[in-house]
């Protein structure tokens, strides 16, 4: 036969504490009054009632020079008052996850929602609740029961709700009702309010009582956590709920192969022991399966700050990671010293049952729980990774965390690296707040191991990358590769783009078909463009590149559309003293020269046309060659060419017609 016993069982936290804070009293010879007895463990109430422990019912009954303790259940509201009404001396050991729940029902947000409260609605705990409550309460104990309190009463379903549980409730059926909650009361707001402990305890019970024959569960039949460990486990295998050693059922458990045993949080250690020593008589049993010393010691085992532990995680939220230590405080790790990454959420960096390594950072007796680190172990093995990679060049990675006078603080798994403004890799007129809550890779550039100070900068490591694509670039380049790349900076002459290592320029003649006059016509800087190599010079490590769509010429568009003898609606677009420059179609432009404006000698163009009008031409000559068109509206018109104009004002044969926006072209495309 084997006994195994769950790691959790025993007093918790929250009776240790009320107990020890009542023995502390004792001993300092104070006269204690406790509202109700302080556990639900005969045992322990009649001890301490051995040593002077008054139990009272109300605050009245307090023996005069008294101290009264509230105990770990808690009390409502009116019972405070009426002690500090009667200027009674008390000291409050409400367990800080019922606190909790008090603050929630009577926290100013929920001033006046109805509340529904998961538990038993005679249980001292749930009276206290209730107590705190400033609007209607209403009370379920099972699924059963919630449903029919909402059967009973359908305005619930559109009041403003709020839903808490008891500390001890049966996390199984708390699931059940939740959804149902969840499903009926769309504007509930729920709180977990079950404590950690119970939860680990109800837990561990069923894990044990799934792989054990029998399971014997130690604590008071008053003990309302000790009744849902047995019912948990009756839903599992053959269990006993015993008060003590003496209600054992011996003869029945004797031929178990393993009987598990848990119990209450109020049941005291004394009575778990004497447990074990009764099933230790029984015949067979294997002694060394089980080593209660250990388990009772490690129980009780208390830490110091700075102690490295391993935690097993046990609950995960939002804000914190609890974890079980395997003593009886409870621990946990708030959310900034599990990291310093705000973008990562705590159930993406652990899982219940995961073990991690932390460091003690504060113990706090009062409360039984201890405040770990997981940051600071991640420290000290991150300080390792620093000097290392300052070392041999290795790439850090962590989270600007600050921007600060003159730089730029990362965070490294709970280190800080000082990275300076010129090493950030963000332009000398540009904000470092773009660095703000971003990953970022870095080189560490400096390492001062007595003070643990590191700098690093992002600006090494772009630049080690850079070198590396800018090596492969050259390494396969050839003129008329496309390329995706991102418009760096725009200059009067054109557009620099990053093609990743390596940049390139699009001349502003490259950029579109139609005449522009500043490449922020076309591109804006941060685009992503497809380009492609026009030309290289592996010399000077020069890329040219061409933006405009071949396909989109409009030269070819215009010869396979127009041809010579077609007359066209030309637009005016430019004036010359030799004629007007007309657009035949975007990025064709033909001109008409003076002599071919009208029969009419024309001193001006201007004096005949105006800008943006709209004429007949007749296309009279296409120049393949230089890509030129002649137009005249007088043979358009029917009319004859004017010689004596054409004479006096035509460029000479083979003299450049040059506009003066088309300038880049010299020609009329
Ligand atoms: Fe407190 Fe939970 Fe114990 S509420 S008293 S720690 S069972």
């Amino acid at each position: 036969m084997k006994i195994e016993l769950a790691k959790s069982a025993g007093f918790c936290f929250g009776v240790s504490r009320a107990v020890d804070l009542i023995n502390s009293l004792l001993e300092q010879n104070v006269k204690v009054c406790t509202l109700g007895p302080v556990i639900h463990n005969p045992q322990v109430v009649s001890g301490l009632e051995e040593r002077g422990a008054l139990i009272i019912a109300s605050p009245q009954d307090a023996s005069e020079g008294s101290v009264v303790v509230i105990r770990s259940h808690g009390v409502a509201k009116c019972v405070y008052d009426d002690l500090s009404s009667r200027g009674q001396s008390f000291t409050d050991a409400t367990c800080p996850y019922v606190s909790k729940i008090h603050n929630i029902v009577s926290g100013t947000i929920n001033a006046g929602a109805t509340v529904l409260i998961a538990g038993d609605p005679t249980h001292p705990e749930v009276e206290g609740i209730k107590g705190h409550c400033q609007g209607k309460v209403y009370v379920f104990n099972d699924i059963v029961w919630l449903k029919k309190l909402t059967e009973e009463n359908p305005q619930l379903k559109t009041e403003r709700v709020i839903v808490v549980a008891q500390t001890t409730f049966d996390t199984d059926e708390w699931d059940i009702c939740n959804e149902f909650v969840k499903k009926v009361y769309t504007n509930a707001i729920v709180f977990d309010t079950i404590c950690s402990a119970t939860s680990i305890r109800q837990q561990e019970a069923k894990e044990l009582a799934a792989r054990s024959d029998i399971m014997i569960i130690v604590g008071s039949r008053h003990s309302s956590n000790t009744q849902k460990l047995y019912a948990i486990c009756s839903r599992l295998c053959a269990s006993y709920h015993v008060e003590g050693a003496d209600e054992l059922p011996l003869e029945r458990i004797k031929k178990a192969s393993l009987i598990g045993v848990t119990a209450g949080a109020s049941t005291p250690a004394f009575i778990i022991k004497e447990v074990l020593n009764a099933m230790s008589g029984l015949d067979n049993i294997e002694e060394e399966d089980f080593d209660f010393a250990t388990a009772l010691e490690m129980s009780f085992k208390t830490l110091s700050t700075d102690e490295r532990v391993i935690g097993i995680v046990a609950a995960v939220s939002s804000n914190e990671v609890q974890v079980d230590l395997g003593i009886k405080y409870a621990g946990f790790i708030p959310a900034n010293e599990m990291t310093d990454d705000p973008l990562i959420k705590l159930d993406q960096m652990v899982k219940v049952g995961d073990e991690i390594e932390l460091v003690v950072l504060r113990v706090n007796d009062q409360d039984g729980t201890v405040m770990l680190s997981k940051k600071k172990v991640d420290a000290i093995k991150s300080w390792d990774d620093i000097v290392k990679a300052a070392d041999d060049g290795s790439i850090i990675e962590g989270i600007v965390t600050d921007v600060i006078k003159g730089g730029v603080l990362v965070a490294v798994h709970g280190l800080k690296v000082f990275v300076p403004a010129s090493q950030s890799g963000v332009a000398r007129n540009d904000s470092l707040d773009a660095l703000l809550k971003k990953p970022i890779k870095m080189k560490i550039i400096e390492v001062d191991t007595g003070r643990r100070r590191a700098v690093g900068s992002i600006r090494a490591l772009q630049k080690d990358e850079r070198k590396i694509l800018s090596d492969k670039f050259w390494s396969d380049i050839e003129v008329g590769r496309d390329f995706t790349g991102k418009v760096k900076s725009l200059t009067v002459y054109g557009a620099f783009i990053d093609l990743g290592g390596v940049d390139g320029m699009v001349h502003i003649s490259e950029l579109s078909w139609a005449k522009i006059k500043h490449p922020s016509e076309v591109l804006t800087v941060g685009d992503n463009v497809r380009v492609y190599v026009k030309d290289l010079n592996t010399e000077t490590k020069k890329v040219s590149l061409g933006y405009r769509d071949k396909g989109e010429n409009p030269w070819t568009t215009f010869t396979d559309k127009f041809n010579v003898g077609d007359v066209v609606d030309a637009k005016i677009v430019n004036f010359m003293p030799f004629g007007s420059f007309a657009q035949i179609i975007p990025g064709i432009d033909g001109l008409i020269h003076i002599s071919q404006i009208s029969e009419k000698r024309v001193a001006k163009p201007q004096d005949v046309l105006k800008l943006g009008e709209i004429v007949k031409a007749k296309i009279i000559e296409i120049n393949e060659d230089k890509k030129r068109i002649s137009l005249s509206m007088t043979e358009a018109a029917g009319g004859q060419i004017n010689e004596d104009e054409l004479g006096e004002n035509h460029a000479a044969e083979g003299e450049q017609i040059v506009a003066p926006e088309a300038d880049e072209l010299g020609e009329n495309v």
